[in-house]
């Protein structure tokens, strides 16, 4: 087995969300973006929201019906003139999948303040104004579906990782708390938890495919018992289906999809 791994065979198109937005965060990422091209084949009108705007255009000259918006997730009212700028261009926002994130390794001893305060902001604190400002439009509608995109690394001690873990796990008990709260107004909120994931992110920190699938037990790492690091692409099928009325009996999961990385803790 090849531990970088290649996408797996395309879906048959179901236009299971057409006539649907779906709003999608770190839209120009390799997880975001491969969210994004999932739902826009099945049929959805897809905002493409991240801060970095070339990327965001690329893709949109690519995928028809994906729409960019460029915004400072970390910015309260930015967000709200975003997702209200969807709501009215596109229309009821039906689906949004929070992918934006951010990952900087160091010890905790070499950790400095920034670093720190700029994972919350980006991983926990985003996730909070996109969370309200999307609850706030679904609520009246009493329909919709959100999904965080937290980390495997939220539930178990990684190395290196206590900044970028300690966000993502506070990500996570926010969107299944904001899961309890909604689920009287019919809105589901689950999560996702990568494992290494073949993108930008995973070389940036400083692993290579091979090295996360062999671990490192000098690091506390177990390996990935599949024996490949996950394409975006097996990302983005959880979400869909997690998004998809088959799942609409779901709500307030954590769903880790690592390869069994974590060993399902
Ligand atoms: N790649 C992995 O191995 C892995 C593993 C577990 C979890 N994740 C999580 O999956 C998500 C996607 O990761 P990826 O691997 O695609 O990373 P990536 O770096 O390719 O994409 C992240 C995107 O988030 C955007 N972003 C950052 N700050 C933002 C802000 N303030 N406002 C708006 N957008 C912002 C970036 O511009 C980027 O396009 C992240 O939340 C990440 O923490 C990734």
């Amino acid at each position: 087995m090849s531990p970088s791994s290649h996408a797996p065979g395309p879906r048959r198109p179901t236009d299971a969300f057409a006539r649907q937005v779906v709003m999608v965060t770190g839209a120009a990422g390799g997880i975001g973006s491969a969210i994004a091209r999932a739902f826009a084949a099945e049929g959805a009108t897809v905002a493409a929201v991240d801060l970095v705007e070339a990327p965001l255009r690329e893709l949109a000259a690519t995928v028809p019906k994906l729409l960019p918006y460029t915004a400072d997730l970390t910015d309260e009212a930015a967000t709200a003139t975003t997702v209200k700028a969807v709501e009215l261009q596109l229309g009821p926002i039906a689906v949004c999948v929070h992918a934006a994130g951010v990952l900087t390794a160091a010890p905790v001893a070499k950790t400095t303040t920034a670093q720190w305060k700029d994972m919350f902001a980006v991983n926990t604190e985003a996730t909070f104004h996109v969370g309200r400002e999307v609850a706030r439009a679904m609520i009246p509608r009493r329909r919709g579906v959100i999904i965080t995109i937290a980390s495997n690394a939220a539930h178990v001690p990684r190395v290196d990782l206590a900044a970028y873990a300690a966000s993502k796990a506070a990500a996570d008990m926010f969107t299944r708390c904001l899961g309890l709260e909604l689920a009287a107004s019919n809105i589901r909120c689950n999560v996702i938890c990568p494992g290494s994931a073949d993108t930008a992110m995973l070389r940036a920190s400083g692993q290579e495919p091979a090295d996360a699938v062999a671990g490192a037990p000098d690091r506390w790492r177990l390996g990935i018992p599949l024996g490949r690091v996950a394409h975006p692409t097996d990302v983005a099928a959880a979400v869909l289906f997690l998004a998809s009325d088959q799942a609409r009996h779901i709500t307030m999961q954590r769903w880790i999809v690592d390869g069994g990385a974590s060993l399902t803790c």
